[in-house]
């Protein structure tokens, strides 16, 4: 039974590391005329309530989208995303945050294509009507890890696999890394993009060791370490000590943008812009 719901998590630390990630690599596909597929393989809604019951529980967006809301000198690289966040609120009180398919949907011209892949029910009937008449999207119910050999190569064979699990299941720390591989075997030309929680347990030293040596690709990581005495970093009551992301393929030029970009949203997250660690753990092509 699924039983995470991201509306706890909405507009939070990890969004945006992760959103920030995913917005800097779509600035490198719409360079080109020439059109691109985005893969979203753990979807969840298009948007998310701020005002409502579970946001207001935990409050994270306050630790999150909420820091670097009000700021003015926000880096080029982030314009669309925070375009985005300005469309659902256009009022200086946050209200509403965009989930990953609503951050996708603002970079697609006429000729690109949204595949969107969530299992929670209720969560992907809410997908299907945000979605309303837009032919670009698709939307699939089905397990990720399955969905994620099932649906690659897409049609368009120039994108991005966006991959944001709950990790609910502890194997998908180790499962995840061999579909990537899998993946990437039917479809190289693909960017892989995988979000994983640093918590206690450690769990996704194994991610990072299995992705290493299972997936033939560059790989590229992205981390910031969170404050120690942060209070609203949890997930199911643990705290997260930081958010995490796997670039796979990453398109020439992006880490330089990642380590600016990524030195940044730290620094307004933490007030360190140290915080942030990026290294290669894989340069073999
Ligand atoms: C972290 S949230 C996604 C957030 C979203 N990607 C964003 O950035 O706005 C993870 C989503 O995966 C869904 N989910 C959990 N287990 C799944 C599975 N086995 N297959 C597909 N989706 C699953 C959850 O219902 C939840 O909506």
């Amino acid at each position: 039974m699924l039983s995470y719901q991201h509306t706890y998590h909405a507009g939070g630390p990890a969004d945006v590391h992760k959103h920030s990630a995913l917005c800097i690599l779509l600035e490198h596909f719409v360079i080109k005329a020439k059109p691109f597929s985005i893969l979203d393989i753990y979807a969840g809604k298009g948007r998310y309530k701020l005002t409502g019951e579970h946001a207001q529980k935990t409050k994270e967006y306050e630790c999150g989208i909420g820091r670097l809301w009000p700021l003015q000198n926000r880096p080029p690289a982030l314009q669309r995303y925070f375009d985005a966040v300005h469309y659902l609120n256009q009022n200086d009180t946050l209200v509403a945050y965009p989930g990953s398919p609503e951050i996708a949907r603002t970079f697609m011209r006429e000729q690109d294509q949204l595949i969107l892949n969530e299992l929670h029910t209720p969560t992907y009937r809410a997908l299907r009507t945000w979605r309303e008449a837009d032919n670009r999207i698709s939307i699939h119910k089905r397990d990720g890890l399955e969905a994620l050999l099932g649906l690659v190569p897409p049609r368009i064979r120039r994108g991005v696999v966006f991959i944001d699990p709950s990790y609910e299941v502890k194997t998908e720390y180790t499962e995840l890394p061999k579909r990537i591989a899998k993946a990437v075997k039917k479809w190289p030309q693909g960017t892989y993009i995988l979000w994983y929680p640093m918590l206690s347990e450690n769990r996704h030293d194994a991610l990072i060791e299995t992705s290493v040596h299972t997936v033939d690709a560059k790989i590229f990581k992205s981390e910031i370490i969170l404050p120690n005495q942060a209070p609203h970093y949890a997930i199911k009551e643990r705290r997260l000590l930081g958010t995490g992301l796997l670039i796979f393929n990453p398109p020439w030029k992006f880490n330089i943008q990642m380590i600016d970009v990524g030195r940044w949203v730290s620094k307004m997250l933490t007030g360190h812009n140290d915080r942030h660690k990026t290294s290669w753990l894989s340069t073999k092509s």
